[in-house]
């Protein structure tokens, strides 16, 4: 068993698509062990997306975290990492492939629907940056 974080962002909560998602994740193997509706502020966004403070779309990025709330939810499952960037199709949703989240729900690669942790090590620091241990099972 493997625990990953997946973030519903700000456009696919406005348009009303959370259970749409969760449903992807629950029909394919994955388990909600955990979840919170919460509105980023730019220290949270900043602060969780430090390892990408150097590239050119890190501001942008950041903006767009803190547009409107977000769903924070930990998935548990075999493979639950592969299993859950597999689920949500390539970061750009014009190279997502069909029947993925983001080539059904994201608009743009910044609006993309959907953030999964993309390593075991990142995993446990994306899970522990928002959620306590007594909040997960
Ligand atoms: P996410 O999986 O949340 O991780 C970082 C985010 O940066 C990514 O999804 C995209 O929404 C956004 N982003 C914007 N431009 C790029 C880019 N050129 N390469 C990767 N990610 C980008």
């Amino acid at each position: 068993m493997e625990q990953t974080l997946s973030i519903i962002k700000p456009d696919a909560v406005k348009k009303n698509v959370v259970g749409k998602i969760i449903d992807r994740f629950e029909s394919n193997g994955l388990r909600v062990a955990t979840m919170k509706k919460v509105q980023l502020s730019q220290c949270d966004a900043k602060e969780f997306y430090a390892v990408h403070k150097e590239r050119p779309f890190f501001a942008d990025l950041v903006d767009f975290m803190v547009s409107g709330p977000v769903v924070i939810i930990v998935l548990e499952g075999l493979n639950a990492i592969a299993k859950n960037r597999e689920l949500m199709g390539a970061t750009d949703p014009k190279e997502a492939a069909a029947g993925t989240i983001r080539a059904d729900f994201a608009d743009s690669i910044d609006a993309n629907a959907v953030h999964g942790s993309d390593s075991l090590e990142n995993a446990k620091r994306e899970i522990a940056f928002f959620f306590a241990n007594r909040e997960i099972y």
